[in-house]
């Protein structure tokens, strides 16, 4: 991993391979590692950056005030000073999963020059019901005296399809790892962010680039039906399920997702 400065603290991320820049944007609350598969795949054929988003991993929550949290588009905004600062000018392929989904919308909203082409995994285009914001803002008032362990069990069941939850202890292992080593304060700034999020539905059917939509058939969390409505308002997306994945397609079906993303890829044009 390296750092790079930024105005709230340091931003780790691994930067590996050559060629076109594939941009990793991690979900919630995890950091790059949940990637580690897609980035063996593809950093033979392409220049993968990982960061680890502000509060996660080892990107310290820097100056950030958990009470008042940080949006999608700070995220984001850290993102476009990243790549500054690694001197990418080049349009990048922006690939997100679920917050970091949130965060890639951003980016195709504000920063459409920046971006190549768009893959969305797992991910939500529309803001959460009052039932999702109050359950956000309950865990960022109480992680703090919960400790981040409970929210990795609380999350699991939803984080993968049933079968893999009772039969793949390994991978719920891993996210307890990941999660479990996650700052209560990173996780409630996240989760209030998450929870002021906009709908960006009606940006959907103006997204101009190469767009390739991903989803775990047992998803509960982005469900299958959302994310092929999403994939139906942009031109020409391309739509690709995940057979007995839930939620953490990239962990549970690696090979499918690889196989998605490079195929996905290849299709590019210079
Ligand atoms: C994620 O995987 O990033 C989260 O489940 C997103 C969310 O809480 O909406």
């Amino acid at each position: 991993m390296q750092t790079v400065s930024l105005p709230h603290g340091p931003l780790a991320f691994l930067d590996r391979g050559r060629g076109q820049v594939v941009l990793l944007i991690h979900g919630f609350p995890l950091d790059h590692t949940m990637w580690n598969s897609q980035i063996e795949a593809l950093a033979s054929r392409y220049r993968v950056v990982a960061p680890d988003l502000r509060g996660f991993g080892q990107t310290p929550l820097g100056d950030i005030d958990p009470e008042r949290g940080f949006r999608m588009e700070e995220f984001a905004e850290e993102l476009v000073a990243l790549l500054a600062a690694l001197n990418i000018t080049k349009p990048v392929v922006i690939v997100g999963f679920s917050m970091g989904g949130y965060i890639a919308w951003q980016l195709i909203w504000k920063h459409a020059g920046l971006v190549r082409a768009l893959v969305q995994c797992d991910t939500r285009a529309a803001a959460d019901n009052d039932e999702g914001r109050l359950g956000r803002l309950k865990m960022a008032d109480h992680v703090a005296e919960w400790g981040s362990s409970r929210v990795a069990e609380m999350m699991g069941p939803k984080l993968f399809s049933p079968r893999a939850y009772s039969e793949r202890p390994r991978l719920l292992d891993e996210i307890r790892q990941v999660v479990g080593s996650t700052s209560p304060a990173a996780i409630a700034a996240a989760q209030r962010g998450m929870a002021v999020r906009a709908d960006v539905s009606a940006l959907l059917p103006s997204i101009q680039v190469p767009t390739l939509i991903v989803v775990g058939v047992e998803d509960a969390i982005s469900t299958r039906d959302e994310m092929r409505s999403i994939a139906a308002s942009i031109p020409n997306a391309s739509f690709v399920e995940i057979p007995q994945a839930g939620h953490m397609t990239t962990l549970e079906e690696p090979v499918l997702v690889n196989e998605a993303l490079i195929r996905f890829l290849g299709n590019l044009r210079e």
